[in-house]
């Protein structure tokens, strides 16, 4: 059996960082992931271009059972710090939109600087090396891997969660954190497109491709965001960010022009040319083509002028709140992330380490910490792994 300090299994974000971590602080540090190359969410995300932190970071832009518990990771190492790192490499980035920090070249520069940080710091990293089991071993752990056996006496689980078994994706985190009896907070996909029943479907296929700078609102909760008709439902990013908040059985409400008075608006376009067809005029708020279905929808197919203004705040209301019922969503296919996991009550909040379980520590996704679209599931992956690799 080969003997380490520290065994990371999972070279995504949160593993790495924590690798390099404890390394730098001069312990012999194996990082391990059955997957070929390591990073490979951080490789496709952003649209390859990797939206590696938020400018705003703030707990309530975290789902959690309990929000703040990832207040003293994130607090420790911020955005600044992974800024500062991108900056001290050349890696330039720019604002996208709100907050987003995107990098200007590639997302694979991001993993280059982090396998290359590993490698300074001495660490081991080991690709294409499934991981078995996970044992007690006298103070440490004894791991099994395709090549061979490791005692430490710590493990790091960074091996995130369930969302796109295609890149690599298992349950391994919850399944290890569950033989060492900790609690879970059940698991769903998140960040994720909802999908509709065929009746619905049937006037929405038609819109695919369109889309609109609306608001989408589950309960309380509502962002403003583009939201994209899609062949199966919708998409875009007020959907995905919404779709964190949905639970079946709830309907969502979408607002297609938020901030416009939509009958002041349709008022208006009366006094100017009352024998144009509503739609034209809907059209210089939404896309054409929702346009006509909102229209068709309303039976309304008629010139502005003969439709009364009762008619006009139909059509406003409409606009306004459009409710609809998603029958479930694309799951763990397409999910960017998994909502759920090891449940942060059972660890702690400045280590990451499991309370019961001495030299045991969860990081990352595999976390029932999970973040708003838009930077802020790395921001918790480089906090999380900093914070344990400062300890184990
Ligand atoms: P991550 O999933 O990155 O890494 C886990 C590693 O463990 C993987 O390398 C996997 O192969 C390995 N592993 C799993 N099971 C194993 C086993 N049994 N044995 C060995 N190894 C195992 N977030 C964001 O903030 N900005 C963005 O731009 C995006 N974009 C984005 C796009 C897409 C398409 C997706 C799917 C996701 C995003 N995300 C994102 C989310 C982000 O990718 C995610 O939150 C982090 O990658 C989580 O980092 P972790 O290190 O925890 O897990």
């Amino acid at each position: 059996m080969k003997q380490m300090d520290v065994i990371v299994l999972g070279a995504g974000a949160a593993g790495l960082m924590a690798g390099i971590e404890a390394a730098r602080r001069g312990r012999r540090v194996v990082v391990i992931d059955h997957a070929a190359r390591a990073g490979e969410k951080i490789r496709i995300s952003g649209g390859g271009r990797c939206n590696f932190t938020n400018l705003g970071i703030a707990a309530d832009r975290f789902l959690s059972k309990n929000p703040r518990f990832a207040l003293s990771a994130l607090k420790r190492f911020t955005q600044w710090d992974i800024i500062g790192r991108l900056d001290a490499a050349g890696i330039g980035w720019h604002e996208k939109t709100l907050g987003q920090l995107f990098c200007d070249g590639s997302a694979r520069e991001v993993v280059a600087l982090l396998t290359g940080d590993l490698e300074r710091a001495g660490a081991e990293l080991w690709l294409s090396c499934p991981v078995g089991a996970v044992r007690r071993a006298g103070s440490g752990f004894a791991v099994e891997t395709a090549r061979g056996g490791l005692q430490a006496g710590a493990v790091i689980v960074a091996t995130g969660g369930k969302s796109i078994p295609k890149m690599g994706a298992t349950g391994f985190g919850y399944q290890l954190a569950e033989s060492f009896g900790l609690p879970l907070v059940e698991t769903r996909p998140a960040l994720v497109p909802l999908t509709f029943a065929e009746q619905e479907l049937q006037w929405m296929a038609p819109l695919a491709g369109v889309s609109v700078q609306g608001r989408a609102s589950c309960g309380k909760t509502s962002f403003d965001e583009a939201v994209l008709f899609t062949h199966r439902g919708l998409s875009g990013p007020a959907i995905l960010q919404i779709s964190s908040y949905w639970r079946e059985g709830q309907a969502i409400s979408l607002n297609l022009c938020p901030g416009v008075d939509v009958a002041a608006a349709l008022r208006a376009g009366k006094q100017e040319n009352a024998r144009a067809l509503l739609r034209s005029h809907l059209a210089r708020l939404v896309p054409e083509k929702l346009a006509r279905q909102i229209e068709a929808d309303l039976g309304l197919e008629a010139p502005l002028g003969t439709l009364s203004n009762a008619a006009l705040e139909r059509v406003a209301a409409q606009m306004r709140e459009w409710s609809l019922m998603p029958v479930g969503s694309e799951g763990y296919r397409t999910a960017e992330v998994t909502l759920g996991g090891v449940d942060t009550a059972a660890l702690d909040a400045r280590t990451m380490e499991a309370k019961g379980v001495p030299g045991l520590y969860f990081i990352g996704e595999v976390v029932d910490v999970t973040g708003w679209l838009g930077g802020y599931n790395f921001q918790w992956a480089w906090s999380s792994g900093w914070a344990a690799g400062q300890v184990a």
